[in-house]
């Protein structure tokens, strides 16, 4: 059982924490039976529900599509990805519940605005090709946010992502796919494709999260081995990753400034709207309403498997008590 710091002497407690540092220091595993900081429950509490949340409320956006996907082939590919979105999300909220919070706890406080899941998906998908420019640059800075992560210092969150990321890679080159196929058709297929990109450009630049020097926990996430590279890291290595890639494809991602330098041997590149991102994240994007409306429905709606698990539970209970 998690002994709370009240209950410790402050020997003990220094000793502790600096078996806690120096595990992180050997980039070893916290694991759920090892004494940790509060500060570093509370922060992993929080990213890893945030994580779980943005998984299952990343449902939305492409599930919007599968009764309308163009072919049997497409509605597979589209089921089979949302689906593994749901898995991701169970598997996070069970890391976090080794954190001491349950997953109860934490759909209530997604639901009550109190906890927060990724800006992007407070945008709306307009056309099929959004499956493709999501899967190709959503889940792709995903993946440049969550490989570095399956070397995070909390265990279950580490092992989880490890799991996760093998998913991802799919997900993102299906997206990839589906855009080169439409690429590969007609000038109106081009351009659904290059005004889909328009819209996500940005907001998938912005999925890293703020600039640096407006990040202040990110220095303590990496001492502690939860963060393993800074924001402004993972968003060059997105760029640098992906301008290739859109020239593999044909398409401009709008961005003026955006250009290979020499000298740093680094793509430089334009700043994305950073009060529309906070706007975004304070509840006010296109679709926050709408998202949460519809995950607080869902939730109503399954309200009677919530309560039918917990009868058959209690009752299998009576009859292994009654058989012993
Ligand atoms: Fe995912
Ligand atoms: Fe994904």
């Amino acid at each position: 059982m998690r002994t709370t710091d009240a209950e410790i002497d402050p020997d003990a407690e220094r000793e502790l924490l600096e078996r806690f540092e120096a595990t992180v220091g050997r980039s070893d595993r916290i694991e759920p039976r090892d004494w940790m900081p509060e500060g570093y429950r509370k922060t992993l509490v929080r990213q890893v529900a945030q994580h779980a949340h943005s998984e299952i409320i990343g449902m939305q956006p492409e599930g919007n599509w599968i009764g309308r996907a163009p072919s049997l082939r497409r509605k597979a590919i589209l089921l089979a990805k949302v689906q593994d979105e749901a898995g991701h999300g169970l598997y996070l909220y069970s890391a976090t519940e080794t954190l001491g919070v349950s997953r109860q706890e934490l759909t209530e406080m997604l639901l009550a605005g109190r906890q927060k899941y990724s800006s992007i998906f407070n945008y709306p998908t307009l056309s099929y090709a959004d499956v493709g420019t999501i899967g190709w640059l959503v889940d792709g800075a995903a993946i440049c946010n969550q490989v570095p992560l399956c070397r995070t210092s909390y265990g279950p969150y580490g092992r989880a992502m490890i799991r996760i990321c093998k998913e991802e890679s799919f997900h993102q080159r299906q997206g990839y796919e589906l855009l080169m196929t439409m690429m590969r058709g007609t000038d109106e297929q081009r351009a659904m494709v290059q005004e889909s990109v328009n819209r996500f450009w940005w907001p998938a630049l912005m999925m890293f999260g703020p600039p640096d020097a407006d990040s202040p926990n990110t220095a303590r996430s990496m001492a502690w081995g939860i963060k393993r590279n800074t924001n402004d890291d993972l968003r060059q290595r997105f760029v640098d990753m992906t301008v290739p890639q859109a020239e593999a494809l044909g398409v401009t991602l709008p961005d003026p400034d955006l250009r290979w330098n020499e000298a740093r041997g680094h793509h430089d590149f334009g700043q994305p709207d950073w009060e529309e991102f906070t706007q975004v994240v304070k509840g006010n994007g296109p679709c926050n309403a709408e998202r949460l409306a519809h995950r607080r429905r869902a939730h109503e709606d399954g309200a009677w498997v919530r309560e039918a698990a917990l009868a058959f539970a209690e009752r299998s209970a009576v009859q292994q008590e009654k058989a012993s």
